[in-house]
């Protein structure tokens, strides 16, 4: 007998790495606001409180990091623990565990009206030139809608809260979440309780703000004309180093460099030059005052110049920052010169001090309004830092393309066709910690055989970057398997306005020649003909012909973004399909028919929605495990 028999080895992306990445040295206030309405039920409640501390268990918490707080609401709000109420880790995670399930309505409001009035306040805790993050999980709507979208605005009100909002389950309304959330990237949704942790990482992301992933580059253009003096200059320096200490460094990560100008200009850090943070934090602060004119046409010209492609071979978000207390001395030379910074992508932003400034030229300068800033004085420079970081953050994109574009490295796959025994009994993923490297074992994918087809939407809503995401993620999962045909083949189907078999069940033998096929499909555009692609895959893919096998398993999986032409013919055919193939359907973004989703799926639980193409990884582990489930 032949089994299926493949090991994953997991080696989970989330260890430690999130720890050493940018939120250690960015401390943050995040205040946890938890549902506990009756709809979700004492187990369901406790899985939230589980993820919670999972979640917590990866920050530095103490009065100079990570600081956590948590509320649950249902008819009325309980405020569990304050930012300030523990500084041990070990504390906050007991805390956590020891809430109660209070089990009634859904008053969202008030607890979004608590956290903005009691919980982000300095009294109890909460810390200016920190970052505060507001966690909101809920199972369902709120029963007042209109009042929760307007707690969640004064919330927002706020320009130093994000709030994140993650849905669970079926009953989440999507325009409440969103208007909970600061943006769309701050929302999350999850089919069940048990895939909270499918989130775990990209929840981490947004919270930290990831903003030591990614490359960016980033240089700074001092004023050290007359005006000013060395005792003012000096605080310019200190600023630089505050903005600076907020990053990752490294050329693959951020770099930064530095200028000064007066009557000329000068080369004081040249952007490639230091690749650890002490290293420039170091020079920054020897840099010498200068005195003189204020010619900073010449500051943007040398900008520009180390900022281009001769010297920035890797593609990188670009910043410029730019102090100064006066005007220019060439009005003119120095709005060209701006212009031409911008149009090589450069976001520019500039901090104009004192009352001297010209704040039309500030704006010439700047590439966008919203890159201006004013302080009236030196010493006001650090109280405008964080908004800066965050500008730079928010523009780095909360979800960096790296982790789409390349396989996970971390994601180890072993097969060993013959040591692995086919389980018979219902298996948990075991899961062992090791010197903070956490390693699951997920179950072997067996003792079946499998034919798996991928129905993919080339249409033209989603452009060639998301079909790519989609690839990605097809592929990723492609390699998790032993490839053959004792084990799992594989077929792929591409359409939008026609249907493009690119390979079937027999087209290729090797693992490698599938896995390169994937990578290799093209991108159509066009129509969305959801229908005829299903159709194509009853009545071709799975025929013996093409490699379908009997003691197979049929299994389906379809990814779209959207809705089809033609629904009703959608329903007849999926109707058809479902005869003989187990499908699955997943909707990225905000376009999918959710009637149509379930249409097309076998069962409930096998219809999967994503946000966004860069979350489609988070449900990775699902499809493989229903996949793999002796169930199907
Ligand atoms: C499944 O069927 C194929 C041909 O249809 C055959 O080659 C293969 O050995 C069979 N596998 C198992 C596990 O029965
Ligand atoms: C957190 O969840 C991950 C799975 O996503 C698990 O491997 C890990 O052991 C959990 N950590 C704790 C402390 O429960
Ligand atoms: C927090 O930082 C301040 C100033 O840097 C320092 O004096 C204090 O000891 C730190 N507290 C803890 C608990 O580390
Ligand atoms: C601080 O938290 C307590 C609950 O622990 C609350 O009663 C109080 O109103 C809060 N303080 C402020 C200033 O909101
Ligand atoms: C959300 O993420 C996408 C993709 O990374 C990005 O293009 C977009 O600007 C982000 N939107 C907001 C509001 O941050
Ligand atoms: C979908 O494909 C079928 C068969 O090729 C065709 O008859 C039909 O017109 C197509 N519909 C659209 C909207 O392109
Ligand atoms: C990739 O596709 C192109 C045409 O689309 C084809 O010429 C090439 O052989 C394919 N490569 C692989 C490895 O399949
Ligand atoms: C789809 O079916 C519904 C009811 O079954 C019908 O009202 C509607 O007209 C049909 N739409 C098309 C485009 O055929």
């Amino acid at each position: 007998m032949m089994h299926l028999a493949v090991l994953l080895l997991v080696i989970s992306y989330h260890g430690t790495n999130a720890v050493t990445r940018a939120c250690p040295y960015k401390p943050a206030d995040i205040v946890f606001v938890v549902d506990g309405s009756g709809s979700e039920g004492l187990a369901n409640f406790q899985k939230q409180l589980a993820f919670i501390q999972n979640f917590t268990g990866q920050f530095e918490i103490g009065k100079n990091q990570t600081q956590v707080s948590l509320v649950t609401f249902s008819t009325d709000v309980t405020n569990e623990f304050n930012l300030n109420s523990y500084a041990r880790k070990v504390d906050v995670l007991s805390a956590i565990g020891r809430t109660n399930y209070p089990n009634g309505e859904t008053h969202t409001h008030l607890a979004l009206d608590y956290v903005r009035l009691h919980s982000l306040t300095p009294q109890n805790g909460s810390r200016t030139n920190v970052n505060k993050i507001v966690i909101v999980l809920t199972d369902g709507k709120s029963n007042e809608e209109a009042l929760t979208v307007q707690a969640a605005s004064l919330l927002k009100l706020r320009r130093d809260v994000s709030v994140i909002a993650i849905g669970i389950g079926n009953a989440v309304d999507p325009r409440e979440l969103l208007a909970i959330a600061s943006n769309k990237n701050h929302t999350f949704t999850v089919t069940s309780f048990d895939l909270l942790e499918t989130i775990h990482q990209d929840l981490t992301d947004t919270t930290c703000h990831t903003c030591g992933q990614g490359p960016a580059d980033i240089f700074f253009l001092l004023d050290s004309s007359g005006s000013e003096g060395s005792v003012n200059f000096r605080k310019q320096l200190e600023f630089v180093n505050t903005v600076a200490n907020e990053f990752d460094f490294g050329p693959d990560t951020t770099q930064m460099g530095l200028a000064t100008f007066a009557t000329g200009v000068s080369l004081e850090i040249p952007i490639t030059r230091y690749h650890t943070k002490s290293e420039f934090m170091q020079n920054v602060l020897r840099v010498l005052f200068r005195d003189g004119e204020s010619n900073l046409h010449l500051g943007l010209e040398l900008t520009r110049t180390q900022l281009s492609d001769k010297i920035l071979t890797v593609k990188s978000h670009r910043f410029a920052i730019i102090l100064t207390d006066g005007r220019s001395l060439e009005h003119e030379r120095t709005v060209e010169e701006a212009r031409k910074l911008h149009m090589n992508g450069v976001e520019t932003f500039v901090i104009g001090i004192g009352n001297d400034v010209d704040d039309m030229e500030l704006r010439d300068v700047a590439s966008d309004r919203s890159h201006v800033f004013r302080v009236n004085t030196f010493d006001q420079l650090d109280n405008i830092h964080q908004q800066i970081v965050d500008r730079i953050c928010a523009e780095k994109t909360v979800f960096p393309t790296t982790t789409t574009t390349t396989p996970k490295p971390t994601t180890h796959t072993t097969m060993s066709p013959t040591t692995t025994k086919p389980t018979t009994t219902t298996h948990k993923p075991t899961t062992h910690t090791t010197m903070g490297t956490t390693t699951t074992t997920k179950p072997a994918c067996g003792p079946k055989v499998a034919d798996i087809l991928f129905v993919l939407d080339s249409s033209d809503s989603e452009g060639p970057e998301n079909f790519k995401k989609i690839l990605d993620f097809v592929y990723n999962f492609a390699r998790q398997f032993a490839i053959g045909v004792n084990n799992v083949l594989f077929s792929l189907i591409t359409y939008s306005s026609s249907v493009n078999v690119r390979f079937y069940f027999n087209t290729y033998t090797s693992r490698n020649n599938v896995l390169n096929a994937i990578q290799n499909t093209s991108y159509i555009g066009l129509g969305t003909n959801t229908s005829d692609a299903l159709h194509v895959a009853r009545t071709e893919i799975f025929q013996t012909q093409h490699g379908s096998r009997p003691n197979a398993t049929n299994i389906v999986i379809v990814i779209t973004d959207g809705r089809s032409r033609n629904p009703n013919a959608t329903v007849v055919e999926a109707t058809l399909l479902k005869k003989t193939a187990e499908v699955f359907s997943i909707g990225i973004g905000p376009e999918v028919d959710q009637h149509e989703l379930s249409a097309i799926a076998s069962k409930p639980s096998y219809v999967m929605q994503v946000n966004s193409f860069e979350l489609l990884h988070t449900i990775e582990g699902k499809i493989t495990e229903a996949a793999c489930s002796g169930r199907i």
